[in-house]
Order: C-alpha cells, then sequence, then structure tokens
C-alpha cells in the first residue's frame, strides 16, 4: 500500500475507532488500535476474539510471552498468518503489538520500535562473501581429493566404517571452516597432516570440494583463507555464510 492509500486506510479506521484516536494527541505518531482494525480484525475479529481457524489473541500466552517471536510472526508470517513486514514499519509494529498486548484485558509489557528494528534485521540475507577461486574450482579439488584423501575416506566419501571417518553426511566437514583447515593442515590421530605436502590453493580446492561434494553443502575455502588458518588465525566466518561460487553464474 502506498503512503496516501495508507493515510487514508488511516483516516478510515480513525474515525471508526474514535475512541482511541482521542487518546493520541501527536497526529503523526501510528495510532496501535486504528492499525488494528484495518490489517488485524478482519481475521482477528475487532475485540481480539477470533473466530474458527483465526485464533483468538485475548488471554493468549503468545501474545502475552516472547516480545522477539511475537514480532518475528507478524513480520514474517505463519501458515495462512500473513507477513506484514512489506507493509508496516517499525513504529507501526510496535503500536499494532503494544495494542493487541494492551486491549481486551490483556496485560503484557509494550513492543519496542527498536526491537521490532533488531528483529527485521535479523532476517536479511547476508552478504555472500567472495571467494578467489577457479571457474572450474569441484573438479580440480575432486582430482585432488581422489589423489590425496580417497585411499582412506573412498572416492563416495563414505569412509571405512571402524577405519576412516565418512566425509559425505558429516556436519564436521560442512560446519566451522576452521576447524576443517586445522585438521587438514595438522592432521590428528590417524589422519595425517597435508601442511607440509599441499600448498594453499589444494588445501582450498579440497576443503571446498569435500564440503560441496555428495550432497554437503557448506561455502567455499579459498588460498587466502588457508593461509589465515596456517598462520594461526581464524576466519570468522559462520558456516551458513553465503560464497559467490565461481563458475555457477551466480
Ligand atoms: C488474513 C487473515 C489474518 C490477518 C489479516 C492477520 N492474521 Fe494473525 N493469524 C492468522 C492465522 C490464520 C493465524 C494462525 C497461524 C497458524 O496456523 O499458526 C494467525 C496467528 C496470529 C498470531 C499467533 C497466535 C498464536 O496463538 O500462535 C498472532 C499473535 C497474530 N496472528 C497477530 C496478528 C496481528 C497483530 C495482525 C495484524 C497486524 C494479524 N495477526 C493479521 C490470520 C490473520
Ligand atoms: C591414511 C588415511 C587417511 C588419509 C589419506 C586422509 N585421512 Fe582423513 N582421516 C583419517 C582418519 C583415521 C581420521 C580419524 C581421525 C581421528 O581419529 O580423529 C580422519 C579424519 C578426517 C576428518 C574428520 C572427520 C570427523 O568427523 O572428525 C576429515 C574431515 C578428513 N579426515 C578429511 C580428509 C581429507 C580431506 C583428506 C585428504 C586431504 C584426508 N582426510 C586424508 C585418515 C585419513
Amino acid at each position: 500500500m502506498n503512503a496516501f492509500l495508507m493515510r487514508i486506510a488511516l483516516a478510515a479506521a480513525l474515525t471508526l475507532a474514535g475512541a482511541a484516536s482521542a487518546q493520541d494527541g501527536e497526529g503523526s505518531a501510528p495510532n496501535g488500535e486504528a492499525l488494528y482494525q484495518t490489517h488485524c480484525a478482519a481475521c482477528h475479529q475487532s475485540e481480539g476474539q477470533g473466530l474458527g481457524t483465526f485464533p483468538a489473541l485475548v488471554d493468549n500466552a503468545f501474545v502475552l510471552g516472547d516480545e522477539h517471536e511475537l514480532v518475528d510472526l507478524v513480520l514474517h508470517g505463519r501458515a495462512a498468518m500473513p507477513a506484514f513486514a512489506g507493509t508496516l514499519d517499525d513504529a507501526e509494529v510496535s503500536a499494532v503489538l503494544t495494542h493487541v498486548r494492551s486491549a481486551w484485558g490483556n496485560d503484557a509489557e509494550a513492543i519496542d520500535e527498536a526491537l521490532v528494528s533488531d528483529v527485521r534485521g535479523d532476517g536479511e540475507e547476508p552478504e555472500p562473501v567472495e571467494v578467489d577461486l577457479p571457474d572450474d574450482w569441484f573438479e580440480l579439488g575432486e582430482e585432488a581429493y581422489l589423489q590425496s584423501c580417497a585411499a582412506c575416506h573412498q572416492a563416495s566419501g563414505v569412509g571405512i566404517p571402524g577405519a576412516f571417518p565418512a566425509v559425505a553426511a558429516n556436519p564436521f566437514v560442512t560446519g566451522n571452516a576452521d576447524e576443517l583447515l586445522r585438521l587438514l593442515l595438522h592432521g590428528r590421530a590417524g589422519m595425517p597432516a597435508f601442511g607440509d605436502n599441499l600448498d594453499n590453493d589444494t588445501i582450498a580446492l579440497i576443503a571446498s570440494y569435500v564440503r560441496n561434494a555428495w550432497d554437503n553443502e557448506a561455502h567455499l575455502v579459498d588460498a587466502a583463507m588457508v593461509e589465515v588458518v596456517r598462520g594461526g588465525g581464524d576466519l570468522e566466518l559462520d558456516p551458513t555464510t553465503p560464497t559467490f561460487r565461481p563458475g555457477a553464474g551466480n
């Protein structure tokens, strides 16, 4: 809805909700009662009593409970409950939820505009990280894996039970890249160290390959990242960080 239409809708709702608008002296501050009647009442009903599949918001533990989850639901929706992130701004979500939490005998604290802004921020896609890898990183990684790793972990990544752990469907492999790189560089128990035999480019290719071969899926690793870990540093990358995937057209 554009700002002009929103204002017309608000004005109409304000007329209906005369009592509520009277206590809102500041004309520009969003009016929670009016917003509720405009955006929520069609389903949850004007007194929050609910109807059929539309849950009552009166005396509802979810409504009165965790503020973060409540804001998250209204911003992002759930099943037949629409998402309002694109319709209501932070001040409006704060106002409508503060109203819902204090109307009809409900008695829970106001929802702060800053909290809405925080929760909205959480939902943003993280920026993909650039990695410096050749377009055919997957094929090159596979080649290097077959040469250095497959004798123990097998070409299919399933390992040999009791002797060599699987690297397919293994959360260690798709988890924190720092730990995987430390293991490849320095070894552990029966797992040989490759830090002296393989250069950073090859270790990056193998790590990127095992993190994405079979049904594995995790961010890619390049030589600069290997160098950081080789030097004792940390990448500080979340395992779910997306990376640009060379050769995939992104
Ligand atoms: C088109 C109908 C519709 C509209 C409009 C709507 N809701 Fe909902 N809402 C639902 C449905 C359906 C559910 C149940 C979702 C589910 O199945 O989990 C729901 C669930 C909820 C819940 C969770 C209740 C619980 O017990 O888990 C809250 C809180 C809520 N809505 C608040 C709002 C607010 C605030 C607005 C207005 C900004 C709004 N809804 C607008 C349909 C609607
Ligand atoms: C000589 C056999 C051998 C070779 C070659 C080998 N590994 Fe290993 N690898 C092992 C063994 C044994 C372990 C289990 C170490 C332990 O007990 O902690 C292991 C552990 C691992 C783990 C950890 C699994 C987990 O769940 O903790 C990964 C990942 C791994 N190897 C990857 C590789 C990669 C990639 C290569 C090639 C660069 C490679 N390995 C080469 C024997 C080998």
